[in-house]
């Protein structure tokens, strides 16, 4: 039984690590939940107690064993450290640690032989995005051989945080009648106000996730950098648009992929369908996937317009496996290890 403490409590991805830590009877002796000063005091259910949020800032962290981090870059580059230092193992769901090369960034299924000799007391979880690309990817890299990958993400407002599932909320609720005249007959109205987004999210699509580096965006650079890292292909030629659609939870990805060898439709399906944390399905959704653990792949095709080249669409719950899912998975398989 393991004393666990769950950073980020408060917060979207730490309402689903509460959830999933009990649907999987993670054996917790002692459960801590830590937020920001906002939600300190407050009391969160667990398992039928109510047990006080704590303010992650003054808190005493020692005798933790396993703490879950989905606080924000800047709350685990100030605190993760300090936990780790007081004897815990950091799993860390920002971007705070994902690319320094003394951390390993985990997919279980993908890379997790990584754990039993890492150093490292924090490790980190990939973003949401790369996270759903990597499982069909490696498999269809272990049958022919990676050498280029584009694609083009669909991603749901939960992954910019609460305030994203709100403001997409406030506009379909407030200016849903004038925002779906607009789409008919193209009459000027004045769009939903935007705060979270760099502009109005509802009933639209905006090709600017995340904030510019000259011409790319930051999470088209995750996604670069995070797939190459993860699946151990440090000149994988990768290419990414990230697009923020008005979905709330589940992010899609168009992905067509370029191999040494020439890939064959049917074979390609069946590995995918048997890959672990993988499920076929001809015409996958972000509907159909949110509350799901699985990755949906489907609309595999081959591209006959280049050589040696494959597409398909994948969808996976950006909060679920996307963040929390992986993360207790993580926790685990260092129990699994005897790292903790
Ligand atoms: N959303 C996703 O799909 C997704 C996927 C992968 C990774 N992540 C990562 O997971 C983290 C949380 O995302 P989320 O969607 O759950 O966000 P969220 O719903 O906005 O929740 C943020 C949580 O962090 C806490 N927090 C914020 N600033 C803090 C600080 N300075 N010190 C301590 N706690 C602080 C908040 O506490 P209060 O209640 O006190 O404000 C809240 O519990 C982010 O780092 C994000 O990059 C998110």
């Amino acid at each position: 039984m393991y004393r666990v403490g769950v950073f980020g409590a408060t917060g979207q991805v730490g309402a689903v690590i509460r959830s999933i830590l009990l649907e999987r009877s993670f054996p917790v002796s002692q459960i801590r939940f830590f937020a920001s000063s906002r939600s300190a005091g407050t009391k969160l259910d667990f398992n039928g107690e109510d047990v006080l949020v704590e303010d992650a800032h003054d808190a005493d962290f020692s005798g933790l064993d396993l703490s879950i981090f989905s606080a924000g870059a800047s709350a685990s580059k100030i605190l993760a450290r300090k936990v780790a230092e007081g004897g815990s193992y950091v799993i860390d769901n920002s971007p705070a640690w994902r690319m320094d090369p003394e951390v390993p960034l985990v997919v279980p299924e993908v890379n997790g032989s990584l754990l039993a000799d890492t150093s490292s007391k924090i490790i980190a979880n990939p973003n949401c995005t790369t996270m759903v690309a990597v499982l069909p990817l490696q498999t269809l890299h272990k049958l022919y051989g990676l050498k280029r990958v584009v694609a083009s993400t669909y991603q749901a407002v939960s992954g910019a945080g609460r305030s994203g599932v709100d403001e997409l909320q406030s506009q379909l609720a407030t200016r849903s009648s004038e925002l779906s005249v607009l789409t008919f007959d193209g009459r000027a109205v004045e769009f939903p106000s935007h705060h979270v987004f760099p502009a109005t999210i509802g009933a639209n699509v905006i090709p600017l996730a995340g904030s510019f580096v000259d011409h790319d965006t930051t999470e088209e650079l995750k996604f670069v950098q995070e797939s190459q890292k993860i699946l151990g292909l440090r000149d994988l030629k990768v290419f990414a648009t990230c697009v923020r659609v008005p979905v709330f939870t589940g992010h899609s990805i168009s992905i067509t992929a370029e191999f040494e060898n020439t890939p064959d439709h049917d074979e390609a399906i069946e590995a995918l369908g048997s890959t672990s944390g993988v499920r076929y399905d001809p015409v996958p959704t972000p509907l159909q996937c949110a509350g799901r653990d699985e990755v949906l792949v489907g609309r595999v095709r081959v591209d006959s317009s280049a050589f040696n080249s494959l597409a398909m669409f994948v969808v996976g719950d950006n909060l679920r496996k996307g963040a929390a899912l992986n993360a207790v998975q993580i926790a685990e398989t260092l129990i699994a290890l005897g790292r903790v």
